[in-house]
Formats: structure tokens, C-alpha cells, sequence
């Protein structure tokens, strides 16, 4: 018989989350059942007909393997570099909105969780806990995605106070100009707001002003979005910011260079976890052709669908600093609080170091793309 392998997470998070539960999936099915189904559908929907919410999540499964063998891995050890840090693995906490609608303790659990984990947390503009508080709930460290206002003067104050609270950089989320098609949501909340009013955004005038009766092509645009933003707001960031600036919703590798070109310090490779616009191209398919075209001038970050060690090991076998976890951090958070966070982090960074250490590739730069079967 062979020998049973250790449950790290539950080791690390103990009551946390049920004892049955030892995938990340596992705890979808409990956040469900435990969150309104409003809630709910506003997690877990994707764009219209969800055709990209469900390719984000086979395009990385549908990438087969190529294990070396007879590779030391004795000592597997999934730390890596991000910008100036150095991190213990290379999972981060995706930007997600309004974390109090999941858990009373909102943001603070999370980037405790985060912190516990050893994992680099990046908040939104839309989370439900002041810029300030951010920075006291957790000794890690943190990025802040910024959603632009057309005020910019009101977005210059923000990054101050954002440096002021401790973010080590800021992740420009280039992909929502507006929100797309969320029908799921739609059919149980009846509207498409992201969660509850965002402190981050108290006082600031509406980056749209609509007429009393919007007609239908006008209804698209959210109060809290700028849909004038362009290559000009990012330079104009990049300038503005003491801190990197990454962009993040980038599909193309034209853009990705023109990004780059821009002064960026990173890009992200995601959809917005297929949110947006349906039938976008899935990340684990845009990945390759940014990373060539990037050709190592900054690291890059994909997001979208990561659910498995072994999605992990792929995504930097195909040449991502790192990857991003949405959701899975969503249904940690409202099982179990800050250890639910934490046993999700863990989980994945127990089946990476696995994944590296079956690949034989027991360091972070021996994923390279031969470990991908072509
Ligand atoms: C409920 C929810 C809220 C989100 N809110 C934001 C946000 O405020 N800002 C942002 O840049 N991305 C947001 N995203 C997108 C995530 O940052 C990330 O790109 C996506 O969730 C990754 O896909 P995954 O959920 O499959 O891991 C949100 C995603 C979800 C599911």
C-alpha cells in the first residue's frame, strides 16, 4: 500500500474549513450554499453565456504534461522573485470586490489569510474596507488595483493614500471600461453593481454622468468606471505613481509591448475571469504570444480559471512570474474566514511544489515550456 500523503493545509489552518474538503473546488459547493444566491450568482457568473468562463478553466486543463524523471527533488522549493521581492511561491491574491458581502471580517481576513499563507495580496478599489485599515490588517505585503476616475485629481489623492497604507504597487485594471453582460447576476440582483459603496471612492463625482432616462446604449456604463481611459491615462500613471504600475486585462501581444513601452512594471495576463466580454480568448491561450512578446522585459502575471497546482505549473512553464486566484480565495473567505484564505493559499502551494516536484522540476526556473506536451 502506499504511503498516505499529508494534508499541509489542514495542518497549517486547522478548523478552518471541513475536514473532507482537500481540493480548492471542494469548498465551492459550501461558499454556495452558505451565501445568498444574489450573492452567489454575482461571484460566480461569467459574461453572457459564459462560453470564456468555462474555456478559462479547460484551456488550462486541456495542456498536457511532459514529466522528466530520474530529476533529484529532495529539496522542491517554489520560491521566486515578483518586482523587488522575493515571495515564498508564487500565488496571489486576485483583486475582487466588496469582501464584507462574504464574511463579516472582509479585507482584513483576507490579507491575514494572505499573510498566514506567505502570499502577496492585491486589494480593489471596490473592497468594502478603507485604504487605511488595509494597511494595518496584516504585516505581508500588498498590491492595490486601482480602477481610474475620470477625476483625476481624485485618483491622484487615492494613489497617495494608497502608497501612504503600505501597497508596494499598483495593478491598473485596463480590461473594464465598462462591465459586460452578466446575466446570471442580472437574473437575481437585477442590477450589476460591483457589491457595496467602496470606500476607496467616497466623494468622488461619478466618472459618468447619465441623463434621467438613460436610453438602452447608454445604460451600459458604471458610475464607478471610466470608460475614457486610454494609453494616456496609463502613461500619465506611470508618471504619477512612486510605485510600479502593472497593467492587468491584457489578451494581446501588440499591447503587452505597447505596455510595456508605456513604462509598466509588470503585466497580467486575464479576462477579468471572463466577466466581461464573452468569448474573449481564454489566458492559458493568450499567455505564449505576451510572454514572446514581452521577451522577459517585466514579469508577467496570468489570472483566470487557476484551480490546481498543476494549472499553476503550467502557467509558468509558459513563462508567468506568477498567477493570480480569484475565486477560490471568494469561497475560502466566506467558509472560513481568514483560514479559509489561508487553506486555499496553502492547498494550491502544497500541489504546486507537488506538481514541480512530480514534473522533476524542483525549482521555479526549471519550468520551462518542454513540461507542456506539444
Ligand atoms: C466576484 C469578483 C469580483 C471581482 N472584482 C474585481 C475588481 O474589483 N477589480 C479587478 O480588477 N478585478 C476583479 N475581478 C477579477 C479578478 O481580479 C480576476 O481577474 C479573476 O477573478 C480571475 O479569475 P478566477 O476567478 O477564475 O481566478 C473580480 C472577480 C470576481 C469573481
Amino acid at each position: 500500500m502506499e504511503p498516505r500523503p499529508a494534508n499541509a493545509a489542514a495542518d497549517a489552518a486547522p478548523n478552518a474549513v471541513p475536514d473532507d474538503a482537500v481540493s480548492v473546488r471542494d469548498l465551492e459547493d459550501l461558499a454556495q450554499q452558505m451565501l445568498s444566491d444574489r450573492t452567489w450568482n454575482y461571484v460566480a457568473c461569467g459574461a453572457a453565456d459564459e462560453v470564456s468562463l468555462g474555456w478559462n478553466d479547460s484551456a488550462w486543463r486541456e495542456l498536457r504534461l511532459a514529466p522528466r524523471v530520474l530529476v533529484d527533488v529532495s529539496g522542491v522549493d517554489t520560491s521566486t522573485q515578483l518586482l523587488r521581492r522575493r515571495f515564498a511561491h508564487p500565488i496571489v491574491v486576485a483583486p475582487t470586490a466588496a469582501h464584507r458581502q462574504y464574511h463579516p471580517d472582509g479585507e482584513g481576513a483576507t490579507r491575514r489569510g494572505a499573510a498566514a499563507a506567505e502570499a502577496l495580496a492585491v486589494m480593489s478599489t471596490l473592497g468594502s474596507t478603507p485604504v487605511a485599515e488595509l494597511g494595518t490588517a496584516a504585516d505581508g505585503p500588498w498590491w492595490f488595483q486601482l480602477y481610474v476616475q475620470s477625476d483625476l485629481d481624485f485618483t491622484a489623492r487615492l494613489i497617495d493614500d494608497v502608497v501612504a497604507a503600505g501597497a508596494e504597487a499598483l495593478v491598473l485594471t485596463v480590461d473594464t471600461p465598462l462591465l459586460g453582460a452578466r446575466d446570471r447576476d442580472r437574473r437575481t440582483s437585477g442590477h450589476t453593481v460591483d457589491g457595496l459603496l467602496p470606500p476607496a471612492l467616497a466623494g468622488v463625482p461619478p466618472s459618468v454622468a447619465l441623463p434621467p432616462n438613460p436610453r438602452p446604449f447608454e445604460r451600459i456604463y458604471n458610475p464607478h468606471l471610466d470608460p475614457s481611459l486610454t494609453w494616456e491615462t496609463l502613461e500619465w500613471l506611470v508618471d504619477r505613481s512612486p510605485i510600479p504600475v502593472l497593467a492587468k486585462g491584457v489578451v494581446r501581444a501588440d499591447e503587452a509591448r505597447r505596455c510595456v513601452d508605456s513604462g509598466v512594471g509588470g503585466i497580467v495576463v486575464s479576462n477579468h475571469g471572463a466577466r466581461n466580454l464573452d468569448t474573449v480568448v481564454p489566458t492559458a491561450q493568450a499567455l505564449p504570444g505576451v510572454v514572446q512578446a514581452v521577451a522577459g522585459a517585466v514579469p508577467i502575471v496570468v489570472d483566470g480559471g487557476i484551480r490546481r497546482g498543476t494549472d499553476i505549473a503550467k502557467a509558468l512553464a509558459l513563462g508567468a512570474a506568477a498567477v493570480m486566484v480569484g475565486r477560490p480565495v471568494i469561497w475560502g473567505l466566506t467558509v472560513g474566514g481568514q483560514g479559509g484564505v489561508q487553506w486555499v493559499l496553502d492547498t494550491l502551494w502544497s500541489e504546486l511544489a507537488m506538481a514541480m516536484g512530480l514534473l522533476g522540476a524542483p525549482r521555479i526556473d526549471d519550468l520551462t515550456p518542454d513540461l507542456i506536451w506539444q
